[in-house]
């Protein structure tokens, strides 16, 4: 992939730079309970406030369908960005129209506005040039640092860099050159670890990945339907039925190519998800009728531990089970653990997904690994060879 031009190739002293950022970040009750999008967008602020840039910050959060909804309002976002900058950041409270124009002619040089929700209009789903024009006029560049959304053709991603004099931020240079290194020729052994709830949203990466890797783990619920393609009992868990096929034939690609896939050796197991008390371990990948599965058991996560170790290069993506509640997340927690150690030796670690990254964040170790990415989707996408229209639109150097 040719180089993408670099923000610092801007000229932006003094200038009016519109700046796509993904500040879809989690509230509860107006405060950011997780502010890992905010400070992956610092480097670029940083530089752009040194350059006394004039910083217009756009951004979606969740999915208000086209109209507003005070419960989707970037407002709580400005103030915790003022409060990581240590400068207020204004709030505008819409992204178009005569209070933009007047926010920015007023905008100092080094300071900062953050407007209201894109997705409050439907043209920006609808990738609707006429919106995205409405946004570029009161910019001279635009910058785009929003991993997270570039896999979206909306109009902040695919129209704007046609608009105005465009470039990445640092955060999507970065995200797209650890990611790249995965998907392009990752350092051998290379061991991906997926997990999570469903086989049908992975399914793609798993196939690509079983072009690269040595190992592939796979946990999570996502394990019980591959058990089960083997015929393999897994009781009440969560199964894909119409995927079985489907994990077969990853299953015999693996044997095929000679790459050993891991599966669950043992599981915590349970009753029901609320009935924590009843939570005991399988001895083997089995599991009888009247239980489901919850978390990979020890032996699982001493199995895990030999290829973690050996890696060279680690993608870890989807938790090992429900890590939500604390009774089930060992396995969870213990693969962020191992994952960080191995990132310590030397190994580089990316994370994807946000459940991954929680998990990294609640076990303490978020700041021992090599990468954490702020895509879900997007970093999926990436991974699975698919253009990304927000990257696409860039220009290149
Ligand atoms: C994400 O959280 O993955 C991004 O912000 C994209 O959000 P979306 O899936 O609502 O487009």
């Amino acid at each position: 992939m040719s180089q993408l031009k670099s923000v610092k190739q801007l000229d932006v002293r003094g200038k009016r730079v519109l700046v796509r950022v993904d500040y879809n970040v989690p509230l509860d009750n107006g405060t950011v309970t997780d502010d890992t999008r905010l400070t992956a967008s610092l480097p670029t602020l940083h530089y752009l406030r040194e350059q006394k840039a004039r910083i217009i910050l756009i951004s979606h959060l969740g999915r208000p369908k086209g109209k507003p909804d005070p419960k989707y309002s970037l407002a709580p976002v400005a103030r915790r960005l003022g409060m990581l900058l240590k400068t207020p950041v204004e709030f505008v409270s819409d992204c178009i129209g005569p209070g933009v124009e007047t926010a920015v002619k007023n905008l100092k040089e080094g300071n900062l506005v953050l407007l209201e929700n894109l997705r409050y209009y439907p043209h920006e789903e609808k990738n609707d040039v006429q919106f995205a024009k409405d946004l570029a006029k009161n910019a001279d560049f635009f910058v785009q640092d929003a991993f997270g959304a570039v896999h979206r053709a909306h109009a902040s991603t695919a129209q704007l860099p046609a608009l105005l004099p465009s470039a990445a931020g640092f955060l999507l240079s970065k995200e797209l050159e650890f990611l790249g290194k995965v998907r392009g020729n990752p350092a051998k052994p290379f061991v991906a670890l997926v997990g999570g709830a469903k086989v049908s949203d992975k399914i793609s990466v798993l196939e690509k990945l079983l072009d690269k890797v040595d190992t592939l783990a796979i946990g999570g619920a996502m394990a019980y339907t591959f058990l089960l393609a083997q015929k393999i009992p897994v009781g009440k868990s969560l199964v894909e039925t119409d995927k079985l096929d489907m994990a077969r034939s990853l299953i015999d690609k693996a044997k095929t190519k000679g790459i050993s896939l891991l599966l669950p050796r043992d599981h915590m197991i349970v009753k029901d998800v609320k009935d924590e008390a009843s939570a005991t371990y399988t001895e083997d990948p089995s599991i009888p009728g009247d239980w489901l599965g919850v978390d990979i058991g020890p032996n699982s996560i001493q199995h895990l531990a030999g290829p973690i170790q050996s890696a060279k290069t680690l993608f870890w993506n989807g938790p090992m089970g429900i890590f939500e509640i604390e009774r089930y997340s060992r396995g969870t927690m213990e693969v962020a653990r191992m994952a960080a150690q191995a990132a310590q030796k030397g190994t580089t670690v990316v994370i994807g997904g946000g459940d991954s990254v929680a998990a990294v964040q609640s076990a303490g170790v978020a700041d021992q690994i090599t990468h954490i990415s702020t895509g879900g989707g997007a970093s999926l996408e990436f991974l699975e060879g698919k253009t990304l229209p927000g990257v696409a639109a860039l220009p290149t150097i």
